[in-house]
């Protein structure tokens, strides 16, 4: 394995852990049932979690670490956005309203964590 193979697979889960956002965020827009599907309740968690390990992986290997790199510690608080406002948005948001906030503030953090991996510059 080289440092580029596991940059690859990061991007790769953090593409995927994206677009299963994306698109329980629509479902959850059309009220589908799709939502209940055992295979869309197990696989973002897989893919999230795959995403994180190769996180840390990538944070050991290169020895930059957040809380010395402005840009990493920025990504971990927007991660925290992202997981914190999906988790209204896809199931404790009680209102439709509230819901809808969130997944757009998700999104939100989503795109700012990809500028910031991209640019290194965590004003983006
Ligand atoms: C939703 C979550 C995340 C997304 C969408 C994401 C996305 C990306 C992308 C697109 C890249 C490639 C940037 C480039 O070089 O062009 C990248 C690289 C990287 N990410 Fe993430 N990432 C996420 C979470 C994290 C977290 C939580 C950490 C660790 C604190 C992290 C650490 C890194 C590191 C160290 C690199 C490699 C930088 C380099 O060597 O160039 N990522 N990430």
């Amino acid at each position: 394995m080289t440092y580029l193979a596991l940059k690859h697979i990061h991007i790769t889960f953090a593409a995927l852990s994206g677009v299963l956002f994306l698109v329980r965020g629509i479902w959850m827009l059309s009220g589908s049932q799709q939502l209940q599907r055992r295979w869309v309740k197990v696989v973002p968690h897989i893919v999230d979690t795959l995403l994180l390990v190769s996180a840390i992986g990538l944070v050991v290997w290169s020895s930059q670490y957040p809380g010395e790199q402005s840009w990493l510690t920025a990504k971990v608080v927007a991660l925290v956005g992202y997981i914190a406002l999906g988790i209204i948005a896809l199931k404790r948001g009680r209102t439709k309203q509230v819901r809808v906030a969130a997944f757009v503030g998700a999104l939100a953090c989503y795109v700012y964590i990809v500028a910031v991996a991209v640019t290194k510059n965590p004003l983006v």
